[in-house]
């Protein structure tokens, strides 16, 4: 899938723009405080109708605007036009000039992968990071999968709610819990093995990554959860174990919403043992095993979003990244400093100077 061109009104610092993207490479490059990141945001918030910060979608509009539009144009085997409007009251979606009555059923026509410095929270921040990083990339292949998140979320509120009632009331009665742990389970299992799907695909894929941009092998990610290796009955027993401490503490212990996450190297977490760049790296090597599952999955490329990517990388490992890029996958660099692409010649690309909102093609290169 390639983005062809991009249109924005009052979003962010742009007040009005109008771009043609390569359908390989465009670089993106500015000082900071540019509007570099404002405009990959706008191509994610084209493809998912929501930003990657963790803001409303209000901050996206223009400050003393009312509204703020995106719109673009995708192609691959036919052409496609996205549009999104925000305002204060919400947003409007249309998909080829029809408009996309519930939210919550958008798949992504345009999918993306993305990389922005703050990614770096997947590995130092909580495990429900990593759990909403994880829910975020199986969702785009799978939206039968959210269906069930909301599904298991809902039963775990009212297992919650019921326990503390049991407690508050000294009631007995068992069976109404017993429901609820049941279906519990059986949604928790759905997921269980969505998410353990997705992470051993993303095995396939991550420590050859990880090799190609550092050189050292034998990376892995980890899946930590209750229900590994455990069935339906072994699950239900397990929950009549913590049943004491789950009414004491008025809440469910045992289930995916305590799911988590770790990269390890020769079993050595990268939480605690990975520096910076290897906490980056990463990161970097998992986000293009998400672009081979897209892959294998939907039968169509990413577009690939790397912001910000090579600010505190050395050239080796930058050069490295660049290797891995790929003709047909329509990929977005932006960055403080052009002096840092020797390898980049082996692409076609267009290159873009950001300042204070506006955006100047500054030529395109054909691959050699
Ligand atoms: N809603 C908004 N209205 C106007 N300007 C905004 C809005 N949101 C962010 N900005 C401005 O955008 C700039 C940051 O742009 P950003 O894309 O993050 O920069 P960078 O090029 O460093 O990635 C800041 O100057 C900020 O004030
Ligand atoms: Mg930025």
């Amino acid at each position: 899938m390639k983005l062809t061109f991009l249109k924005l009104v009052n979003f962010r610092n742009y007040l009005n723009l109008e771009v043609s993207f390569h359908p390989n490479l465009n670089i993106i490059y500015g000082k900071n405080g540019s509007g570099k990141t404002n405009l990959v945001e706008a191509i994610y918030v084209l493809a998912l109708t929501r930003s990657f910060r963790i803001v409303g979608d209000k901050t996206l509009v223009k400050d003393g605007e009312s509204l703020c539009k995106v719109e673009g144009t995708s192609l691959d085997s036919f052409r496609t036009n996205y549009s999104i409007i925000i305002n204060k009251d919400g947003k409007n979606v249309k998909i080829n000039n029809n408009k996309v009555a519930k939210l919550s059923d958008y798949v992504s026509k345009l999918p993306i992968v993305l990389f922005n410095p703050d990614d770096l929270r997947f590995i130092k921040d909580t495990p429900s990071t990593r759990r909403k990083t994880l829910n975020i990339s199986i969702s785009e292949l799978d939206l039968e999968y959210l269906r069930y998140l909301s599904y298991y979320s809902k039963v775990l509120k009212q297992r919650n709610a019921y326990l503390k009632q049991m407690f508050i009331n000294h009631t007995k009665d068992l069976s109404y819990l017993n429901i609820l742990t049941e279906k519990l389970v059986s949604y928790g299992i759905y997921l269980h093995v969505r998410r353990k799907k997705f992470i051993d695909m993303i095995n396939e894929y991550v420590g050859y990554f990880y090799e190609k941009i550092t050189g050292v092998k034998g990376v892995k990610l980890e899946y930590l959860s209750d229900y590994n290796n455990l069935d339906r009955d072994a699950l239900l027993s397990l929950y009549n174990k913590y049943l004491d401490k789950d009414l004491t503490f008025g809440k469910t212990h045992l289930g995916v919403h305590t799911d988590d996450l770790r990269f390890v190297l020769n079993s050595k977490d990268f939480k605690k043992y990975g520096s910076e760049g290897q906490q980056k790296n990463a990161i970097i090597a998992y986000k293009f095993s998400e672009i081979e599952i897209f892959k294998k999955v939907k039968d169509s490329y990413p577009i690939l979003i790397l912001d910000d990517l090579f600010s505190e990388l050395d050239k080796e490992k930058k050069d490295n990244i660049l290797k891995l890029l790929d003709d047909n996958i329509q990929t977005f660099i932006t960055t403080t400093d052009l002096d840092l692409f020797p390898s980049i010649n082996q692409y076609g690309y267009k290159k873009f100077k950001i300042s204070d909102g506006s955006i100047i093609e500054e030529g395109v290169h054909e691959r050699r």
